[in-house]
């Protein structure tokens, strides 16, 4: 058996925690193969919620859980981690404008950045699923100065999964179809669903569906999956972002499928004409533990201006917490 690795989850007594925690024990984040260490952290008043989660786990006995911490103090939470999952965040609340939100959102993680920056593992892989997920992982990266900024990263795998599995049944065919679909851009309603590189069942995606279709029922479909599913529910996502999130680690610590991509909110290095530094979700292939954002796609005029709308949301959300970057 490996040695354990530690894996930090934030808003641990929270509802997507409820369905992740669970499965990472199971193995389903890294494999059969690697024992966890779950480090825990939530804030004080839920910390008796946390002890009850805590307890469910012993419950289970997983042969792959070989510690548990719980904790309200961040500092503890990623001692020495080597995997860290940011879902814990502040819900907008009545009468709380978007910059408040961002504000709140943005004390929370950059005192998270800072004790990943002092305590975690220098090869720690961050994923921040809490919302607006892209600014917050911006906030957090930019507060661990000594650790590289592309171990930051931001879930819109959710979306992409959404998108793959509304073209599958637009096609007759299955998710195991759909290649190499692309969510560009900010994990909310601006996001850019592409399928212009996709295929389906080895068919490229557009000659199997009209573009009336694509834009005018496709694309929003995928956007605003989050609300229609608070509609259906009453609450928001939960079992499928953390279903998301145990995809984005897995694919980024054990490779990509051959011949495909995933979508990660990743630090840009300017491809495709993405402002530099922004936490911006492109393709990417994995492999030996590492990212790449996939090059030379040819990109239609369509494309990328529904690119640079997405982009322009993701500079003005830096723009509204810019004094609380370090430079
Ligand atoms: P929830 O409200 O059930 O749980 C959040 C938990 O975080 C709560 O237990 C809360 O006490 C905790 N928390 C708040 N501030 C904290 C802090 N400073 N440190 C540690 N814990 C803290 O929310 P749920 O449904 O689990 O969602 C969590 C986040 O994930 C939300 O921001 C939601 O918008 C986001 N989300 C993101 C998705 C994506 O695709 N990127 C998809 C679905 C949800």
């Amino acid at each position: 058996m490996k040695a354990p690795v530690r894996v930090t989850v934030t808003g641990a007594a929270g509802q997507i925690s409820y369905s992740l925690l669970f499965r990472i024990a199971a193995g389903d984040l890294l494999g059969k193969d690697q024992p966890v260490i779950l480090q825990l952290l939530e804030i004080t008043p839920a910390l008796k919620a946390l002890q009850g989660v805590a307890m469910e786990l012993d419950d289970c006995a997983f042969p792959l859980l070989a510690g548990i911490v719980t904790t309200d103090d961040p500092n503890v939470a990623f001692k020495d981690t080597d995997y860290a999952l940011l879902v814990g965040a502040r819900p907008r609340g009545p009468g709380m404008e978007r910059k408040d939100l961002l504000s709140a959102n943005a004390a929370i993680f950059s005192v998270q950045g800072k004790a990943i920056n002092d305590h975690a593992s220098r090869n720690i892989k961050v994923l921040v699923v809490g919302n607006p997920a892209n600014t917050n992982a911006l906030i957090a990266q930019r507060n661990a100065p000594d650790i590289n900024p592309r171990q930051f990263t931001a879930m819109t795998r959710l979306d992409h999964n959404r998108g793959l599995t509304q073209l599958a049944q637009k096609t007759g065919k299955t998710v195991n179809d759909v290649k190499k679909l692309i969510i560009w851009g900010n994990h909310s309603a601006t996001q850019y669903p592409d399928v212009h590189h996709a295929t389906v069942d080895g068919k490229t995606a557009t000659d199997l569906i009209d573009q009336a279709w694509y834009e005018a029922d496709y694309i929003p479909t995928v956007q605003q999956r989050g609300a229609a599913i608070i509609a259906a529910r009453g609450a928001s996502s939960a079992a499928s972002a953390a279903s998301a999130a145990l995809d984005h680690i897995r694919t980024w610590a054990l490779g990509s499928a051959e011949g495909d991509w995933v979508s990660m909110g990743v630090y840009s290095d300017g491809s495709y004409g993405i402002e530099k530094g922004l936490i911006y979700s492109f393709p990417v292939v994995c492999k030996n533990g590492d990212w790449e954002i996939v090059q030379g796609l040819e990109i239609n005029e369509f494309s990328r201006g529904k690119m640079q709308a997405t982009e322009k949301e993701l500079q003005e959300e830096r723009d509204a917490v810019k004094e609380l970057l370090p430079a």
